[in-house]
């Protein structure tokens, strides 16, 4: 039986982590859509382009391969700030999706994880999951994270930027983040990754075998 499980949520909510337990748990192969966007925005400014540029920023998206997204190389955070200016562009969105939906379309299935997934790309899913947190938990995780690489940062800036991310990305007109009518919402702000990991797992379980 073919098990696609479909993960949105706001930045730093933690889904990429859920993501990538439930696809180790079942077997399954992963896809974290966001490196996709942040590949496009880096070869772009690699490229000296401005972000502006949606002509350039369309071309690019269809040179994206998907084989090749090295998650340490996209992860700077101005990448993914960048990254969320590009995602706005229609054009380069579904050039996007049309390879993300390539990816979800194997034989037993496969994890994605996003902002549009369960909405966009695979609206069909088996198990669609929305994946919040408050901005000051989101924000105090990501700083956590700064910290623990031996990185220095400003915890009000990592505030403001988290509250800047969601504002573009739920305010954009083509494809905004927001939960499927059909989503199981899971609030991770009191929880730790193992109880977050217990509570998604609970909900994939309940849909596989409905
Ligand atoms: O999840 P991540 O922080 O890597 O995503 C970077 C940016 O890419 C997001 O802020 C968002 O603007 C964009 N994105 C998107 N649709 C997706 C995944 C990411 O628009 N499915």
């Amino acid at each position: 039986m073919t098990l696609l499980i479909a993960i949105d949520g706001p930045a730093a909510s933690g889904k990429g982590t859920l993501a990538r337990r439930l696809a180790t748990h079942y077997g399954l192969p992963h896809l974290d859509t966001g490196l996709t966007y942040r590949a496009v925005a880096k070869a772009m400014i690699d490229a000296g382009s401005d972000l502006d540029d949606e002509a350039a920023a369309i071309a690019t998206a269809r040179n994206v391969d998907f084989s090749r997204l090295d998650r340490s190389a996209l992860s700077a955070h101005a990448i993914g700030e960048a990254a969320s200016r590009i995602a706005v562009y229609p054009e380069v969105r579904r050039t996007l999706v049309a390879k993300q939906r390539e990816f979800a379309a194997q034989p037993d299935g496969a994890v994605l994880d996003g902002r549009d997934i369960g909405t966009v790309v695979c609206p069909d899913a088996t198990v669609k999951l929305y994946v919040a947190a408050s901005p000051e938990v989101r924000a105090r995780r990501r700083l956590d994270e700064i910290l623990h690489n031996g990185g220095q940062a400003d915890p009000a800036a990592i505030l403001a930027d988290v509250k800047r991310r969601d504002e573009r990305d739920t305010g954009r007109a083509d494809s905004p983040l927001r939960p499927a009518a059909d989503a199981h919402l899971l609030d991770t702000s009191d929880m730790d990754i193992e109880a977050a990991f217990r509570a998604a797992l609970a909900i994939v379980e309940t849909a596989r075998n409905a």
